[in-house]
């Protein structure tokens, strides 16, 4: 983990693992987000909902610029020995330094329990990324203390859920009816991992060779 302080209270936090660099968001970075946010899967698994599940209208630059902002006021508190919580990287790829997507921490209760989330740009996905990001983000979260880090899955998201599977997370249960969507009433796995069980069987992640490399030996 590499961690610069290029300004007094806004601590930029580095991971990575030479395919993939976690980095905090930018507001340059603002355009990216909105475009994302217009992907069907994007709105429909990462974006915000009314009760019956409709999604709200697409982000604008600005609605992005906001998001961004908030994630940087986090990012302060984390810095001033807060908890992660509302913490985000944007995803990007090691060698262009292009974004690809991004990860974040949703929660980290007084328990220490850490719920996070992720989301991959559509013309980025299938190429390992979003597990990457997330066996990373694991790592820094088991580093900082987390007890026990989790995710929920849309029981219908199957590219979710084999990157939860693929980064070493365990499919705890699914709770029946939890989310909605459109007015229909959706099932959500629990996927979690505990930091020494997680060092037991995470898998091995490829290099861009194919080659598998430890995921112990990564950043
Ligand atoms: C869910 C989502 C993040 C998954 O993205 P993804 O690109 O499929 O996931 P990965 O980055 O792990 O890539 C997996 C693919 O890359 C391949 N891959 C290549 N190199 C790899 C590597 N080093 N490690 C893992 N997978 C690798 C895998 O074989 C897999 O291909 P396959 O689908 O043909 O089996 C993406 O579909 C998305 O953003 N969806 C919309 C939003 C969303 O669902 N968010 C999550 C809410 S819970």
């Amino acid at each position: 983990m590499d961690v610069r302080e290029p300004d007094a209270d806004v601590p930029v936090v580095s991971l990575s693992d030479g395919v993939v660099t976690l980095r905090p968001w930018s507001r340059d970075d603002a355009r990216f987000m909105a475009e994302a946010f217009a992907d069907p899967a994007i709105r429909r698994y990462n974006g915000a909902h009314d009760r019956l599940g409709r999604p709200a209208p697409p982000l604008s630059i600005e609605d992005a610029e906001a998001i961004i902002d908030e994630f940087a006021s986090c990012w302060r508190a984390f810095g001033a020995a807060e908890p992660p919580s509302g913490v985000a990287f944007a995803i990007t790829d090691a060698a262009s330094g292009g974004l690809v997507g991004c990860c974040g921490v949703d929660d980290w209760s007084k328990g220490d329990v850490a719920q996070f989330g992720y989301w991959i740009g559509p013309g980025a996905r299938g190429r390992g990324y979003a597990t990457r990001a997330v066996v990373l983000l694991t790592r820094w979260l088991f580093e900082l203390g987390a007890a026990r880090a989790f995710l929920t899955v849309e029981a219908d998201n199957e590219a979710s859920a084999a990157v939860a599977r693929r980064a070493g997370f365990v499919h705890e249960g699914t709770m029946r009816a939890h989310s909605v969507w459109q007015g229909k009433r959706i099932d959500v796995m629990w996927f979690a991992a505990l930091p020494h069980e997680w060092t037991m069987r995470r898998p091995p992640v490829r290099s861009r060779e194919g080659r598998d490399q430890s995921a112990g030996g990564l950043g």
